[in-house]
């Protein structure tokens, strides 16, 4: 499996080494900072043996037109995600995209247009859904023992200091990549659509920036999300902790059983019961950071997927999901009411035109 990355940055050293532990041949990086490449490779700690081999390009267009990757990682800015992505697809070439998978839902939905006219396989960054945690919660789910469900709820409870907004001029702005819900909580987002199934009926938001002036996007979110099938769910979603990312919890409650994941990514399971069985063992996935273990599984699936002309396991289309989801409650946020289907055309931008307009 021929491999190559499009974004050198915090994110690259997950998908670099996801490459290398599954065996592919990594042929190219990309950043228009060539910098960010040196840095990459010496976070990584690989020897020069290693990295020697390694194309390295400033202009992705560049890399697309020289290289022949059986698939391309997109780790760039996430204002950049379809643009990008777009371009690795019309090169007919196979494209994993970090989360989220676009800003808009228009991208989201060109993404999905043009990976089906091209033929290419194309998924999203949402490893955690391979926490052997969740892994277990979907098990029990798959298999009825949570029965009917009543209601879900995802915390999550970091903290982002001046100091990270600082790195990259793109995060917290509305072009290229919203606030902690967009960026931080969408994983916690993504597993909770995944574990409640159904579509979302309503959504009813609320969002402040409390103590990061300095972002244009959002440090705090809740919201109450109603979907289709009758179950209830909460989220709430803050970079505002201090001193350390305190905890990202998803609970699941149903008529038959319940689980609780714990842990800063939802990597533990807390609290696990079902009919007719005590609280059992629980389990810790020991993690090095809150981004987990997943892109290692998330790589090899992706790989799998590619060779056997399947879906992955996380498709565009959940990512589209999430993107929805988080878009809803911002536009929520902002017109003060619950929201049904969200406009076709919303995307982050609608939030800064709409603060703009608002002074
Ligand atoms: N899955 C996860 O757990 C996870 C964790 C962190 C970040 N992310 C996502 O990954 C993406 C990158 O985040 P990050 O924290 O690594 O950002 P970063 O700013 O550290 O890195 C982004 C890199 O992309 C480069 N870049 C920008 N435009 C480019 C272009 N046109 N062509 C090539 N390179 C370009 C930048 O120079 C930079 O080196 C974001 O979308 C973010 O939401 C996902």
């Amino acid at each position: 499996m021929r491999y190559a990355l499009i974004g050198c940055g915090r994110v690259a050293v997950n998908h670099m080494n996801a490459a290398k532990t599954n065996g592919f041949e990594i042929a190219a990086v990309c950043d228009i900072d060539p910098n960010q490449i040196d840095s990459l490779f010496r976070r990584l700690g690989w020897d020069e043996a290693a990295v020697s081999g390694i194309n390295r390009y400033a202009c992705y267009e560049e890399m697309l037109s020289r290289e022949t990757p059986d698939f391309v990682s997109v780790a760039t800015p996430s204002g950049t995600h379809a643009e990008i992505a777009l371009a690795v697809m019309g090169a007919g070439v196979n494209v994993l995209i970090e989360k989220p998978v676009a800003l808009s839902l228009p991208d989201a939905d060109r993404l999905i247009a043009t990976a089906k006219q091209t033929g290419v396989t194309a998924g999203v960054c949402h490893q955690n859904r391979f926490n052997l945690s969740v892994q277990e919660m979907r098990r029990h789910l798959e298999n009825g023992d949570f029965g009917r469900l009543s209601n879900a709820a995802v915390t999550v409870r970091w903290s982002r200091g001046p100091e990270y907004y600082a790195q990259a001029p793109w995060r917290g702005t509305w072009a290229d990549d919203g606030g902690c819900l967009m960026n931080q909580c969408i994983h916690g987002i993504d597993l909770l659509l995944w574990m409640c199934g159904g579509d979302l009926k309503t959504v009813f938001g609320r969002t402040r920036r409390a103590f990061h002036p300095y972002i244009e996007a959002e440090d705090l979110g809740a919201a109450v999300l109603e979907f289709d099938n009758g179950v209830l769910a909460t989220v709430e979603g803050t970079v505002n902790v201090a001193g350390k990312d305190l905890e990202e919890h998803l609970t699941l409650i149903g008529e038959k059983g319940s689980m609780k994941l714990g842990g800063t990514s939802a990597n533990n399971v807390a609290y696990i019961a079902f009919d007719g069985e005590k609280e059992r063992n629980t389990l810790i996935e020991k993690t090095e950071n809150v981004y987990g273990n997943g892109h290692v599984p998330l790589f090899r699936d992706f790989a799998e997927a590619i060779v056997a002309k399947r879906a992955p396991y996380v498709t565009l289309e959940d990512g589209r999901k999430a993107l929805s989801a988080v878009l809803s409650i911002y536009y929520s946020a902002f017109t003060g009411q619950p929201v049904g289907a969200p406009p076709p055309d919303l995307g982050t931008a609608t939030f800064a035109e709409k603060e703009r307009e608002d002074g």
